[in-house]
């Protein structure tokens, strides 16, 4: 009998699915016309979890999983699984730990550029027709330049470390703040983040937001300044969205590029109406190259669980 898996995100690969379906029993939660039924009928049986980063799974869910031998996070952040309960229970919890790294930072360099250059507010001018209706040039106010700004890493992690990389190669001084100074880098340690958004232009986020939930708060936008942006393509909730929102309304910070939200899909609205703001819909991990290698880390991570081995990418066991 093929094992019972239950899956809570889907998987946009479909040669994964394929397999998936090959070799397991698969029940895909968000399919089901009543998910609380699917549970009621199979919950006893399923051996395995896939969940995404962002939508983990509720202690309560995994309470209802009796012969739950793994959780397989597709994506880097388990923020939204209870670890500890997990340890508890000898549950493996993996990710996808490596395999986004440089989208997840290539998609910060873009939400950095495309803010200070106003890149999607200009495409906004252009579709609309307003560059034919108002051809002088100062239609358009000037932007800021990318190259050379200061740019302070909040979360010195693997992302952290690739946005680093990145932004060096545009002449950009990498300033960080994590837990502590990283003795095999050489960019400089800031340990108040505070100090952090005074010294920078840009301060870009890649925390993990187990322990740093609203850590963008008001003092430290007011820190940023004016002439400041902020990039988040870590989790919604390490920045206070009302305290970002009030900053980018009142022109408190330059602008902002924002993948991820505290209540996604729900982004505040008032952000519709400011173009000084680059709105993602949490696609930094999204293109074809890395889901496929996140699902083929959960793929593996399964079938060492369901061996019976410890998966390569445990964090609990
Ligand atoms: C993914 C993420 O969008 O890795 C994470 O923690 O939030 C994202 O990369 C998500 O996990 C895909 O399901």
């Amino acid at each position: 009998m093929k094992p019972h898996i239950l899956q809570l995100n889907p998987i946009l690969v479909p040669s994964i699915n394929e397999r998936l379906d090959a070799l397991y029993t698969m029940h895909r939660l968000y399919e089901q016309p009543d998910p609380d039924a699917c549970l009621r009928e199979h919950g006893g049986s399923i051996r395995g979890v896939i969940t995404g980063g962002h939508t983990g799974i509720a202690r309560g869910l995994m309470e209802r999983l009796p012969a739950l031998e793994i959780v397989a996070v597709n994506g880097v952040g388990t923020d939204a699984v209870d670890l500890g309960y997990a340890r508890a229970r000898k549950l493996p919890v993996t990710g996808t730990f490596g395999a986004l790294t440089e989208d997840v930072a290539d998609l910060a360099i873009g939400l950095l550029l495309a803010t200070c250059r106003n890149v999607c507010a200009v495409d906004r001018f252009v579709r609309s027709g307003s560059w034919v209706r108002h051809p002088q040039p100062s239609a358009i106010p000037l932007a800021r330049r990318f190259s050379g700004m200061r740019v302070g890493i909040v979360g010195l992690g693997r992302v952290g470390r690739a946005v680093a990389t990145r932004v060096n190669a545009f002449g950009c001084p990498v300033s960080y703040t994590d837990l502590g100074p990283m003795p095999d880098v050489a960019w400089q340690y800031v340990p108040d983040l505070q100090q952090l958004a005074r010294d920078s232009d840009a301060l870009i986020v890649c925390a993990a937001a187990d322990k740093a939930e609203g850590i963008i708060d008001a003092a430290v936008l007011d820190a940023l300044g004016p002439q400041g942006f902020l990039v988040n393509v870590a989790r919604g909730r390490l920045v206070r969205e009302a305290d970002l929102v009030r900053a980018l309304r009142e022109r408190r910070i330059a602008g902002a590029g924002l993948d991820v939200f505290v209540d996604e899909p729900n982004v505040p609205p008032v952000l519709f109406e400011l173009d000084n703001v680059t709105l993602q819909a949490h696609r930094a991990s999204a293109t074809v190259e890395t889901r496929t290698a996140m699902a083929e880390m959960v793929l593996a991570s399964l079938a060492q669980a369901l061996a019976g081995e410890r998966p390569t990418h445990s964090l609990t066991t």
